[in-house]
């Protein structure tokens, strides 16, 4: 299988790479094509709404979101990564999944699967359910296929993610597929 792992952290070296990478250990172990795209460190600039791609056709920048768009059109699974702000995805991400509107019809199509990789600070109930019912309500509306989720609770330091559950999540998460 082809998998496309979009990061969304500025972190290049923080918690939810390190989970990310985890994940991706296992993946290969198991046989499967990784590429990973660090979209918080790529020319990427926000949706302007301005409709000129009509979802499906060219988008008026001229960024970094083709090689993003190419990569999930040729992926059978793409890995959502970011760190919790505000209880929501980075805007480092969020910003890669507003540009799907470009090629909404095409990924849409493709039934992609997906998987969800978080770290946040706290340790607690109410830190995770945000992201993971945007995320699912997004798996819905793009016919994704959820193929699992790592949420490391209490991961602000690299330490304590290191020391966490959550790297062996990630990494049997990824030797499962
Ligand atoms: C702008 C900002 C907002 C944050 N919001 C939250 C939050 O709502 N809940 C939380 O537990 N941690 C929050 N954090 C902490 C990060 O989620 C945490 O440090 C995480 O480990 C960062 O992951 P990274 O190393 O992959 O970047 C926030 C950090 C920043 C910079």
């Amino acid at each position: 299988m082809k998998i496309t792992v979009l990061q969304g952290s500025p972190h290049k070296n923080g918690s939810s790479n390190l989970l990310a990478s985890e994940f991706i250990r296992g993946a290969k172990e198991a046989g499967h094509d990784v590429s990973v795209l660090d979209a918080a460190h790529m020319d990427m600039h926000p949706c302007l709404g301005c409709s000129r791609c009509g979802m499906n056709g060219e988008c008026v920048h001229r960024d970094d979101n083709t090689i993003i768009r190419d990569a999930m059109l040729q992926s059978d699974m793409a890995v959502f990564v970011t760190p919790i702000y505000y209880f929501g995805m980075s805007a480092q991400l969020k910003m890669v999944i507003d540009r799907f509107y470009s090629y909404t019809t095409r990924l849409s199509g493709k039934k992609l699967k997906t998987v969800l990789i978080t770290a946040a600070w706290d340790d607690n109930d109410d830190v995770m359910p945000c992201t993971v019912k945007h995320y699912e309500k997004l798996c819905r509306y793009m016919n994704f296929r959820d193929c699992g989720m790592v949420l490391g609770r209490g991961c602000g330091t690299l330490e304590a993610t290191k020391g966490s559950r959550y790297p062996n999540d990630a990494y049997q998460l990824g030797r499962s597929l």
